[in-house]
């Protein structure tokens, strides 16, 4: 389909991002699928979308911390298709800094994929996917308004996504919608996946305790709000949604 609409989702080889690629996808969009070191993964799902429709997804490496290369992505993915309709902000690096010894590079490498990202993204992209009318999600967290012990520049980082998805909603207005979507509890960090250390398995039974649906939530869930903001809420900009399980009511 040649005239099919085109996302690009960043940081989307894995995890969250992936689902949110194939549920595009599904919907019949052109995929472009961003990522920094999981070359391996998104060339895999790449191939495993153009075998169910031919020509419909293609991959684009970059690295947040280099800003030609942020640069050099936008360009490359409005030459991947010939159009642009939605921009999924996803990519993110998360880890714990301690207050008293946060270094700059780590501050730097948290707003980098977090925030910086996402704004020069849509600067670079805003004009084509204004003339396709098309949308910006910003993928934050519910902790951008509730700050995470031991993890500020994170949380400061996502609290400036939060921001961005506002200032850039009245800036990119009326061609492009911009919104966001918080999300809860969905994976845990990978890391932490499958420790067995006691104060991890406490640690998320504390926060599974706090979750007012009982359960965290699936990739699919957010993939889905994701795919609703960007086409099926013609009236909505500026707008951050939970999807949290109430989390942020507990
Ligand atoms: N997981 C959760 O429960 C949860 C909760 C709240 C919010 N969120 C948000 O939801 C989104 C997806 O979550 P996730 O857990 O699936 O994410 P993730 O696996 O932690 O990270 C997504 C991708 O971001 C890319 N990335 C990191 N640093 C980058 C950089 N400097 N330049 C370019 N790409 C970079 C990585 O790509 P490569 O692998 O290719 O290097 C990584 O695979 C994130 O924005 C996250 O903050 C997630």
């Amino acid at each position: 389909m040649a005239d099919a609409k085109v996302v690009l989702v960043t940081g989307a080889a894995r995890r969250i991002g992936a689902c949110i690629v194939e549920t595009f996808h599904r919907h019949t969009y052109r995929v472009i699928v961003h990522y920094r070191q999981s070359a391996v993964a998104a060339k895999a799902l790449v191939d495993t979308l153009n075998e169910q429709r031919p020509h419909s997804a293609a991959c684009i490496g970059s690295d947040f911390n280099n800003n030609a290369e942020v640069e050099q992505l936008a360009g490359a993915a409005l030459r991947c298709f010939g159009r642009l309709d939605v921009l999924v902000n996803n990519a993110s690096s998360f880890y714990a800094t301690n207050f008293g010894e946060v270094t700059q590079s780590q501050w730097d490498d948290l707003h980098n994929s977090n925030l910086r990202a996402a704004f020069f993204l849509a600067q670079s992209l805003g004009e084509e996917i204004a003339s396709q009318r098309g949308a910006i999600v910003n993928v934050i967290d519910t902790h951008a308004d509730r700050p995470l012990k031991n993890y500020p520049i994170y949380s400061i980082a996502k609290a400036g996504l939060q921001a961005i998805t506002r200032s850039l909603a009245v800036e990119l207005a009326p061609e492009v919608r911009v919104n966001g979507i918080a999300p809860g509890a969905i994976l845990w960090p990978e890391l932490l996946q499958d420790s067995e250390d006691p104060s991890v398995l406490e640690a998320r039974e504390r926060v599974l305790r706090n979750i007012p649906l009982g359960a965290l939530g699936k990739k699919q869930d957010i993939a889905d709000a994701v795919y609703f903001l960007a086409n099926d809420a013609d009236y909505v900009t500026g707008q951050v949604i939970r999807v949290d399980g109430g989390r942020s009511l507990a």
